[in-house]
């Protein structure tokens, strides 16, 4: 085991690799290991980074700690693939060892540009030369650092753009996560931030070479929302103009905010010439228990991607996957876009190509209960009517509608986790993603998202209720991952 906090070189890792096979083997046969979603080959998995599409091929980088699953220094781990389908497991990238990311190489974003991909993140620092640091306004370093790559394998040295003494004097030691863009010829980034006080917000910089940068503004909402925002993305699609984030320290509201941590979109009118804006329409990005951290990027094709890690921090459970060595996963891929004024999330439909053939359309009718045996598979289901339903997704997994509100209910296998709920007008469609341990529900084509890790290993998957529709259910097939465990 690395010691915790020291740096670590790639060699380091090489070695440490060359003497874990048995940890690979015993975390590969975990039957909770998931069939479709990208995961950690050991220990533990969180944040997408760097997201981008450079020459055909696709980069997931993500903070990664393989050395064991309760995630303590973090490194970029690295997948590519052409088709969201076929993938390979690259070896890790960003090792936290320099000076300034000796205690984690942090997230952030790729910005691509003239045949480079440009690389901006954290390095993050804890001082341990005092003993009355309270690591959140002394005691910690966020240094903003920036590499870049021609070919997303080999990467030139990092630099250091913002020292963590050159945020605003008014702002904590929690500054992270830089997200960056172009617009009118002007480079843009957006870092979460926390202040003294404890408000959580945005600044934003401004840059006309990548490499100088400015402090142009801060971002919050007019009433304070969390003490630290976390993960931001900021994008413009379909003529709105959108800031993600993952507010921290959000008391709930109801049937609202009732995750330790969120993950929120807000529309903004931000005017860059004279630093006004206006915030509007906040909106949860998920729902369920299990989402947090999501990236954005443009493709080729021209489709605004978004992948989330499916798991959250400092959540007050223990995901069952620890005693075997690994933790979390990434979710599926995610098309975004405006839908009559609302933000939609649907699955990228290169997962079509997971469908088997063995597809089953049923029609369901009132109080007629259907019941197939299912396990991993993808479930769409057409409502013409619904005053009420009950699907049981996978053996003791609930999906209830009633007065309004869609409800997941986890029963006893969340791990201790139970319901999570949405209110909606009227409940049109559902598809349904449930890999092994996993389910990702889509409601009214994208409108409102429940995302979870579930640990019921047992098929089921029966509808009754006031309701008429259709289901089609297709059994879903693995990614194909190379590299690994397997190939050794
Ligand atoms: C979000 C986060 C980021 C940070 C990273 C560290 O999950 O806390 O703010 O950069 O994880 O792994």
């Amino acid at each position: 085991m690395l010691k915790k906090y020291e740096k670590v070189y790639k060699e380091d890792y090489q070695l440490w690799y060359e003497e874990n096979k048995d940890y690979r083997e015993k975390v590969s046969k975990d039957p909770r290991r998931l069939q479709f979603h990208l995961m950690p080959e050991t220990g533990w998995m969180n944040d997408p980074n760097g997201l981008c599409q450079f020459k055909g091929i696709y980069h997931i980088y993500y903070q990664y700690t393989p050395f064991e699953p309760t995630g303590e220094l973090k490194l970029w781990g690295h997948y590519t693939t052409k088709d969201f389908i076929h993938y390979k497991m690259d070896d890790p990238v960003l090792f936290p060892n320099s000076d300034y990311d000796a205690h984690g190489a942090y997230s952030g974003s790729a910005f691509v540009e003239n045949d480079e991909i440009h690389f901006f993140y954290t390095g993050n620092l804890k001082f341990f030369d005092r003993d009355d640091y309270d690591y959140i306004n002394s005691g910690r370093g966020s240094n903003t650092i920036t590499f870049s790559s021609k070919n997303g394998h080999d990467f030139s040295e990092k630099e250091l753009l913002i020292p963590t003494d050159r945020y605003p004097s008014d702002m904590s030691n929690h500054i992270r996560d830089p997200k960056v863009w172009e617009q009118n010829g002007v480079y843009y980034m957006v870092l979460g931030a926390r202040d003294q006080e404890g408000t959580g917000m945005l600044l934003l910089y401004e840059s006309k070479d990548l490499k100088n940068w400015s402090y142009k503004n801060r971002i919050t909402t007019e009433e304070k929302f969390g003490y630290m925002w976390e993960c931001p993305d900021f994008f413009e699609m379909d003529g709105e103009q959108i800031l993600m984030s993952c507010p921290q320290g959000v008391e709930t509201r109801g049937i609202d905010f009732e995750n330790v941590h969120q993950c929120t979109a807000m529309k903004i009118n931000y005017d860059f010439d004279t630093d006004e804006y206006e915030i509007t329409d906040l909106k949860l990005m998920d729902r369920g228990f299990d989402f947090y951290a999501p990236q954005t990027f443009l493709d080729e094709k021209g489709r605004r991607i978004l992948i989330g890690w499916m798991g959250i921090p400092d959540a007050e459970y223990t995901n069952p996957t620890t005693d075997m060595g690994w933790q979390h996963a990434l979710t599926i891929p995610r098309k975004l876009s405006i839908r009559e004024g609302k933000l939609i999330q649907e699955p990228i439909e290169e997962l079509k190509q997971l469908r088997g053939d063995e597809k089953i359309t049923l029609l369901f009718r009132e109080d007629k209960k259907i019941s197939k045996t299912n396990y991993v598979y993808e479930a769409e289901i057409a409502f013409e009517k619904c005053n009420n339903m009950r699907i049981e997704l996978r053996k003791g997994i609930f999906l209830f509608y009633e007065d309004q509100t869609l409800t997941l209910d986890l029963g006893s296998y969340g791990a201790g986790r139970t319901t999570r709920k949405v209110r909606l007008e009227e409940l049109k469609s559902l598809q349904v993603f449930a890999d092994t341990t996993s389910v990702e529900i889509f409601v009214n084509g994208g409108e409102e998202v429940f995302t979870s890790r579930i640990y019921s290993l047992e098929g089921c998957l029966s509808i009754e209720g006031n309701c008429h529709g259709q289901m089609t259910i297709y059994p879903l097939n693995a990614f194909a991952i190379e590299g690994g465990y397997d190939e050794e």
